[in-house]
């Protein structure tokens, strides 16, 4: 069925809180990629974001909350927790924390699991939509199932726009990397890189953080090893281009069609990564796209974990 998709500056706020409160789907920007988000306490609204996505339903969601205090709510918080939330709340971690008995979201949102995953995401505009809903708001990145994350309106557009009920428009995405995931529900682990770098939050906690390449940690289910793919096949660490290729250049390279950063600056690189994705492809034509290789250390980390699964065969 195709829907009419309304758009909303900034200040209507209000409009778009009444998408939401009527178990529609609404895409929302934030400081990572723009959201597509319903009321997670409504079973029925969080269907229709699988449906909207494609996405497997084995796969939860991140639940966007104002603040610690209604986080809290939905979730049970260790004191290692809540000192990560302190830290970095309003911002691009997520923490995966026990599931609450009492918390009322529905099954599907968290896929049945006894953990929560929830964020408060840095962005005035969706902070003002959850202050405003007061309500708990399940959003997976605005995007079908599997390919490249949206941090402009017209990403959202070109792979939701008739499946959806609204966009609250709020720019490009600052960031522009998914938020990092921290399992806070038993030892620490990182659980998938992201906006905030690991060195941010070892500072805070003064421990290394085991990570999901550890055989006993606990994986995040929506970890698929092929996504954010675009449709053109792609090769990473390239040096340079072989024949038609477009190549996607990091720092100082030679011939580059499109860069993520002239510069080399690696929070330059994350908020153009999927933008840049998303123009390769829609200029391929056929052809294949070349990146170049990217450091792994800060952001780096989380760029090169994107760029391995947009690269990775699919079937
Ligand atoms: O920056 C972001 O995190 C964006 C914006 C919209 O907030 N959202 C986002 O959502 O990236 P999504 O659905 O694309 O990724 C959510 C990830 C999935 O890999 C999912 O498996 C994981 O979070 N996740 C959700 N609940 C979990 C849980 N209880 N335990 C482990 N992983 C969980
Ligand atoms: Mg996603």
């Amino acid at each position: 069925m195709v829907k009419e998709t309304s758009i909303f500056a900034p200040c209507q706020v209000p409009d778009a809180v009444d998408i939401l409160r009527s178990g529609k789907l609404l895409a929302f920007a934030t400081e990572t990629v723009y959201g597509l988000g319903a009321d997670a306490r409504n079973g029925d609204a969080v269907a229709k974001i699988y449906a909207a996505k494609e996405r497997p339903f084995f796969n939860p969601l991140i639940i966007h909350v104002s603040d610690l205090a209604l986080a809290e709510r939905f979730g049970v918080f260790s004191d290692v927790a809540r000192q990560l939330a302190k830290a970095f709340w309003p911002g691009p971690l997520t923490l995966v924390v026990p599931l609450r008995s009492d918390a009322g979201l529905s099954s599907l949102a968290t896929a049945g699991l006894n953990t929560v995953a929830i964020r408060v995401p840095a962005h005035a505009g969706a902070l003002a939509l959850l202050t405003e809903f007061g309500g708990p708001v399940a959003a997976p990145s605005a995007n079908p199932s599997g390919r490249i994350s949206p941090t402009r309106v017209m990403h959202v557009l070109a792979g939701l726009g008739g499946k959806i009920d609204g966009i609250l428009e709020g720019g490009d995405c600052v960031v522009g990397l998914e938020s990092t995931i921290v399992f806070a529900a038993g030892e620490i682990a990182l659980l998938r890189a992201g906006g905030l770098t690991v060195e941010d939050i070892e500072a805070v906690l003064q421990v290394p953080i085991a990570s999901t390449e550890d055989p006993d940690t606990p994986q995040s289910p929506g970890q698929l090893s092929s996504h954010y793919a675009p449709n053109a096949v792609m090769r990473i660490d390239a040096s340079k281009r072989q024949g038609q290729e477009i190549f996607i250049g990091f720092g100082e390279v030679a011939g580059a069609d499109l860069s993520m950063s002239e510069t080399g600056s690696l929070i330059e690189a994350a908020a153009n990564l999927f933008a840049v994705l998303h123009k390769a492809d829609a200029i391929a034509d056929g052809r294949s796209i070349a990146v170049s290789s990217v450091p792994m250390e800060g952001l780096g980390l989380a760029i090169n974990d994107r760029l391995k699964r947009a690269a990775t065969d699919r079937a």
